[in-house]
């Protein structure tokens, strides 16, 4: 940390957090999805501290918060930093949000110095990274990286809205998101800082951390159709309970998932129709999240505990539906940047630690197009997706002054 100056860095980026969770759907607890009225406000705010800390700033067609810190000589290729803004329901304030808020901070910093770079730099606020409204995930980041779905303006939330109708609401625009995706030759690389969502930072005792990879993904959304019936007079034997199902199923995933090997499996939704403490179950529908390190495992896992579905469903006479919503392979970190983030955390004093994420990242939508890494940050318990989430202001500075190193260091391709 600068002695004479203190955590100057680091308290405009914990303030801003805390101005930032305000953004949310519900007054008790910071929920933010995807193109809602809580994100909508988060953005704008997010666009001001952008053209505060002296970016041309804007929203593009997916509704993604651009802000461009110019080279010098203008115009030429970019280095693009950020994370997003979006939440799962009952959010921590700092999943996304940090990444976002630490660069600009950054680029206010070096916009405060007059230091002006051979690289423009970008700030990008992704609007969809969690996928908690649409069946979609990773929407905005995916769009940067010239890889935008189109199918994915038909994915409807749980209201009935399809993602490609609340776009232009929010001040989207589902026939120029293919626009959105950048032309290689204007890109040098993605980096993302991020909390770790997981506890080896803290068990190693150290405030960040060098991402080598992380896991690839699918997702699924699950259907199960039975028969509705009288719970007072339907026989066990004669049902075909679609919720009991579901149980037998989401335990299936549950064992197959402990096999090691990093592979995890969570059901992390469940509805059962029509409801009723008297009705036997007639439909159920649950989400399936399944991730590994190594494709080969995580491949063998979704093949493994589809085929258990399976054989459930046809011995209870429920008919199975198997929606695929999301699939990522596992997504290595550039070495060249790895290298560039070692010397930026050691410079801070601190013991270059490298280490893979288990938790998704739109650093993953980036892999394949342009280089790509990712610095992590310490949380405190490893907790996330959790109100309990927590980082300290020393982290923080920390962070934040590794980030400011590496971009002043940043030498593209070596
Ligand atoms: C994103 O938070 C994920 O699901 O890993
Ligand atoms: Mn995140
Ligand atoms: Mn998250």
């Amino acid at each position: 940390m600068n002695a004479d100056q203190g955590p100057r860095l680091g308290e405009t980026v914990m303030r801003r957090l805390a101005a930032l969770a305000r953004f949310s759907e519900t007054p008790d607890n910071l929920t933010r999805r995807y193109l809602t009225a809580a994100h909508k406000g988060a953005a704008a705010q997010v666009r001001a501290w952008m053209e505060e800390a002296g970016m041309t700033a804007g929203l593009d067609a997916v509704g993604n918060v651009v802000g461009r810190y110019e080279s010098d000589p203008p115009g030429a290729p970019a280095l693009l930093l950020g994370s997003h803004i979006d939440t799962v329901a009952d959010a921590g304030p700092f999943d996304g949000n940090l990444g976002v808020v630490a660069a600009i901070a950054c680029v206010g910093e070096l916009a405060a110095r007059g230091c002006r770079l051979p690289f423009a730099i970008e700030v990008l606020a992704f609007g969809d990274e969690e996928g908690s409204r649409f069946p979609a995930t990773l929407t905005g980041s995916s769009a940067v990286a010239g890889r935008f779905d189109p199918a994915c303006l038909e994915s409807r939330d749980e209201a009935g809205t399809s993602l490609g109708e609340a776009l232009p609401a929010f001040g989207g625009d589902p026939a120029g998101a293919a626009a959105v995706g950048r032309a290689r030759a204007d890109v040098h690389a993605y980096v993302e800082l991020h909390i770790e969502q997981g506890p080896v930072l803290e068990a190693e005792g150290l405030p960040v951390g060098i991402v080598t990879a992380i896991s690839g993904a699918n997702r699924f959304a699950i259907g199960l159709a039975g028969t509705a019936g009288h719970a007072g007079t339907v026989p066990m034997a004669l049902r075909r309970d679609a919720l009991a199902g579901a149980a037998e199923m989401i335990a299936a995933a549950e064992e197959i998932g402990g096999r090691g090997d990093g592979l995890v499996a969570t059901v992390g939704r469940i509805e059962a129709l029509p409801g009723s403490v008297n009705v036997v179950p007639g439909e159920a529908r649950f989400t399936l999240d399944i991730r590994a390190p190594e494709d080969a495992v995580r491949r063998r896992a979704v093949s493994d505990i589809l085929a258990r579905f399976r054989d459930i469903a046809a011995r209870r006479g429920l008919a199975l539906t198997v929606e695929q919503t999301h699939e990522a392979a596992a997504a290595a970190c550039t070495p060249w940047i790895m290298t560039q983030l070692d010397a930026a955390v050691a410079k801070q004093g601190v013991r270059p630690l490298r280490l893979p994420s288990g938790a998704g990242h739109d650093a993953m939508s980036f892999s394949g197009f342009c280089p790509m890494g990712m610095l992590f940050q310490r949380c405190t318990g490893g907790v996330s997706h959790n109100p309990a989430e927590t980082i300290t202001l020393e982290d923080t500075e920390i962070a934040t002054r590794v980030l400011l190193d590496f971009i002043e260091g940043f030498r593209p391709g070596e």
